[in-house]
């Protein structure tokens, strides 16, 4: 996987075979940032990461539960991972409230997922890969780019 790129995704499927691919370059320590509107397809990316890296445990997207933590399991492409899964939504941008889910602790041997984390979670590492996500009004479609950012926060 290239470390930046641009896909349409027409379908579902599309987009987490996309997560998969992007799962390959992922080590523990490693933070993705997805942006996007509601219904963008964050999720439906967070569940093909999930897959590539074999992790165990459903992703959905919680409703009352901000992060969830699956664990490292069978990884075909490298040592085997955690993948801890937040959903920022509720968070309402309050940094206190972030540091409270102790993501940096998670960092030292997980990788970390954080839909609706722009703005937020970028400060949690010096780099991290950001994933733009779009979609059409009264479509399936929908389009991705991914670049990793480097910010040179401290970790
Ligand atoms: N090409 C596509 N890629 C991703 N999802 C698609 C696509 N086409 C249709 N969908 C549907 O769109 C919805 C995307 O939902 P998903 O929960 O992944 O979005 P989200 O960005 O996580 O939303 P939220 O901001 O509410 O968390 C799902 O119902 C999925 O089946
Ligand atoms: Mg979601």
């Amino acid at each position: 996987m290239v470390d930046r790129g641009e896909r349409l995704l027409p379908e579902v499927t599309d987009t987490e075979a996309l997560g998969r691919e992007l799962a390959a370059g992922l080590r523990a320590g490693d933070l993705v940032v997805l942006d996007g509107p509601l219904g963008a397809g964050k999720t439906a990316l967070t569940r093909g990461i999930a897959s590539g890296l074999g992790v165990g445990g459903r992703v959905s997207s919680p409703t009352f539960v901000i992060a969830r933590r699956h664990p490292a399991g069978e990884r075909a492409d490298g040592p085997p991972v955690p993948l801890v899964h937040v959903d920022a939504y509720r968070l309402g941008g309050s940094l206190d409230e972030l540091d409270a889910l102790d993501l940096d602790t998670e960092l030292d041997d997980a990788v970390v997922v954080v839909e609706w984390g722009s703005g937020m979670a970028e400060r949690l590492t010096g780099r991290h890969l950001l994933v733009r996500m779009s979609r059409e009004p009264e479509s399936e479609v929908r389009t991705a780019s991914w670049e990793w950012v480097h910010t040179g926060a401290a970790h």
